[in-house]
């Protein structure tokens, strides 16, 4: 296959997956614990759906009442613009429908919006939800959908994991809340960790012992352990809910042991744990819960930490990635000759090592690391 069809292909399979009910619902309850009023009188847009049948739009629809909602807009993308084509077929419900169009109903996107009792049964839901083809494909970045998201107060979706990173500038550049599902080794990219770090965004309350479970055409080609047959559902567990909405889980701080209480009790710890790095003025902790509550200085943890950071308790400085190259602990840039130095002693071969991608400690490189300082104990941290 030519390299373009490889990437198509990709992108077709990293773009197809689709959200199960009880995750947006446990997800969407951590913030209606924190605060019930959340959704209240606000307009919702779920782009990059597919209304017909997206548990999104299900979900909004009908607990449309119950979280006292001002507007649901959802809309989807044109099947013909899709990078995975399928076999299409429109739902009977489109083709039952009078305004069906066989000419659109492959090239354009189409709306669903909820505001009122349209069938007057007493109830809003899902059965009051309207419907009409968009004027183009529903692409995200299309001036159509722009003006939905100018609208709305809140954007939710599952965007396809291909345009993240555009996606995350698309809601960010005017200023919307949303909760978005994504990768979470987004989080070193150059264009997502500045939120990250300026609090700005966060991650959510998280799947469900952080298995986030999917529907994809592709689920069978997904092997053991990913694919379950039996559910015909495909688990990830490096997925998680990007926001800038607050829960409560944020503001708990994690329980930590000091750093002679690891060093004795924490059975992981071995190597170069607590190492000061080669190149940066922090020291190595290579597992979450072998913070510890009594190190000052900047450290160095594992990039799953963010899901269990609260704001109160650590400071987010920066990355340990080439990404961040106006990172302030950055104590050394290695040369390219160095570079090649260090691959030729580490691997006795020629080749590059590029050590300024990572924190190195003895000339070897750590794995991807952010880098967290203790908030002072004056600003009420006890940990
Ligand atoms: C990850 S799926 C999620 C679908 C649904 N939101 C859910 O969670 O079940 C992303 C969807 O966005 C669609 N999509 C891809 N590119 C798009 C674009 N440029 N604009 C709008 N939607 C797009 C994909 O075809 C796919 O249906």
């Amino acid at each position: 296959m030519p390299n373009t069809n490889l990437t198509a292909a990709m992108r077709a399979k990293n773009d197809e997956f689709f959200t199960q009910y009880h995750d947006i619902e446990k997800e969407m309850n951590a913030y209606l614990e924190y605060d019930a009023d959340v959704f209240r009188g606000k307009t919702i847009l779920l782009p990059c759906d597919d209304p017909e049948w997206s548990n999104f739009t299900k979900y909004f629809a009908q607990n449309f009442e119950a979280l006292g909602l001002k507007k649901l807009i959802s809309t989807s993308y044109a099947d013909a613009s899709k990078n995975y084509q399928g076999n299409y077929q429109p739902t009977l419900f489109e083709k039952r429908d009078p305004k069906f169009d066989k000419r659109k109903t492959t090239v354009k996107g189409k709306i669903f919006t909820l505001t009122a009792d349209e069938n007057r049964d007493g109830k809003i839901d899902v059965e009051d939800l309207k419907w009409r083809y968009l004027e183009g494909d529903g692409d995200f970045r299309s001036k159509e959908v722009k003006a939905l998201r100018d609208e709305a107060d809140i954007v939710i979706t599952n965007p396809p994991f291909s345009l993240f990173t555009e996606f995350l500038q698309w809601i960010v550049e005017v200023g919307k809340k949303f909760l978005i599902i994504g990768n979470m080794n987004a989080i070193t990219y150059k264009e997502v960790f500045p939120l990250i770090r300026n609090n700005k965004m966060w991650m959510g309350n998280g799947f469900h012992a952080g298995n986030a479970y999917f529907s994809t055409p592709f689920a069978e080609e997904y092997g053991e352990g990913v694919y379950n047959p039996q559910t015909g559902l495909v688990k990830f567990r490096n997925v998680c809910w990007f926001t800038n909405i607050d829960h409560g889980r944020r503001h708990n701080p994690l329980p930590l042991m000091t750093m002679g209480e690891n060093r004795k009790f924490n059975k992981k710890l071995s190597g170069n744990a607590y190492e000061t790095y080669d190149n940066y003025d922090a020291i190595e902790v290579p597992f979450t819960d072998a913070i510890p509550s009594d190190y000052d200085g900047v450290m160095g943890v594992p990039i799953s930490f963010l899901d269990k950071h609260s704001p109160e308790q650590f400071e987010i400085v920066g990355t340990l990635d080439s990404n961040d190259p106006n990172n302030t602990c950055r104590t050394r840039v290695y040369t390219s000759e160095e570079c090649r130095e260090a691959y030729q002693a580490r691997f006795g071969k020629p080749g590059t090592y590029d050590l300024n991608a990572s924190g190195v400690i003895n000339g070897v490189k750590v794995f991807k690391r952010v880098l967290i300082r203790r908030k002072a104990k004056e600003n009420g941290n006890d940990s």
